[in-house]
């Protein structure tokens, strides 16, 4: 079905609930620097997260568990200084929320005062629900994140699927419910089943935006390199490569290579 699209000059958390009203979906991409963007800022994506994920495509770690607030922050500083039109949302790292709700209110007005961004995201339900509330009735606006959330990694031992099983799925549901009602503006639902997600995106008002989640939801979010096909030993069933950046980089960088050792590079035309 197509949908007429608002022409939106700024994109707030109050368009992507009117987005949802509208049945418009809602584009979501990473970005950790300035560049990246900027590129797109411009091509007009309703909302950027600087995912803990740099964690991974930006550092080389293994998992989001290392990456630090000060880290999350400078990633946040790169991409407010390049957008004019979305909205830009900042993850809370693993270890600057979870101990208690004084904690992660601190943690979340740093990223809000130091970085410029608009929101922040937390992974998980009922757990954290003290500190999603400290921070909501500060006045910053809090995405959730349900079903598989990487910063408990270590508890689920692998990334597969998650609430496949009835428990699991009542507790997901559950959790849901309680962000919208605890006043969150969104919620990101990762790697669930597509019936699961969609029943979840149809029970609420507020935007559920999907990673593995099916099409069902309210918008999608990907992991920018993993689309462009920088990381190409990263291959899950939902995600679609609109590129494959690692061999077009790696073929530029060896003619490179090659015009600097034959010495093709500079010409006359490249030089002063
Ligand atoms: O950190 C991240 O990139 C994320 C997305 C996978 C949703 O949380």
């Amino acid at each position: 079905m197509s949908v007429a699209k608002k022409d939106y000059k700024r994109i707030t958390v109050k368009s992507l609930i009117e987005m949802k009203a509208n049945s418009e979906k809602i584009s979501m991409l990473t970005a950790y620097d300035y560049t990246m963007a900027k590129i797109i800022d411009t091509a007009g994506i309703d909302v950027i997260l600087v995912g803990d994920s740099a964690s991974n495509v930006m550092a080389g770690h293994e998992t989001t568990l290392p990456i630090t607030l000060d880290q999350m922050i400078y990633h946040a500083q790169s991409v407010i200084r390049a957008i004019k039109r979305c909205l830009v949302v900042v993850d809370l790292p693993f270890g600057s929320y979870q101990s208690d709700p004084k904690e992660a209110l601190r943690s979340a007005i740093r990223i809000m005062k130091e970085s410029g961004g608009h929101a922040v995201k937390m992974e998980g339900g009922k757990e954290i629900k003290d500190s999603i509330k400290k921070i909501l009735n500060a006045g910053i606006p809090v995405m959730g994140h349900l079903g598989l959330t990487p910063q408990s990694i270590y508890k689920f031992g692998t990334y597969t699927v998650r609430a496949k099983e009835e428990q699991e799925a009542k507790k997901l549901k559950e959790d849901a419910l309680m962000l919208q009602k605890l006043g969150c503006f969104a919620i990101v639902l990762e790697k669930v089943p597509a019936n699961l997600a969609k029943e979840v995106a149809e029970s609420l008002t507020i935007p559920v935006i999907g990673i593995g989640a099916g099409n069902g939801v309210d918008g999608q979010v990907l992991v920018t390199h993993d689309m462009l096909g920088m990381t190409h030993e990263f291959n899950p069933r939902f995600l679609r490569r609109y590129m494959d950046l690692f061999n077009g980089m790696s073929n530029a960088f060896s003619q490179y290579i090659d015009d600097v050792k034959s010495q093709d590079f500079p010409n006359e035309n490249e030089q002063y």
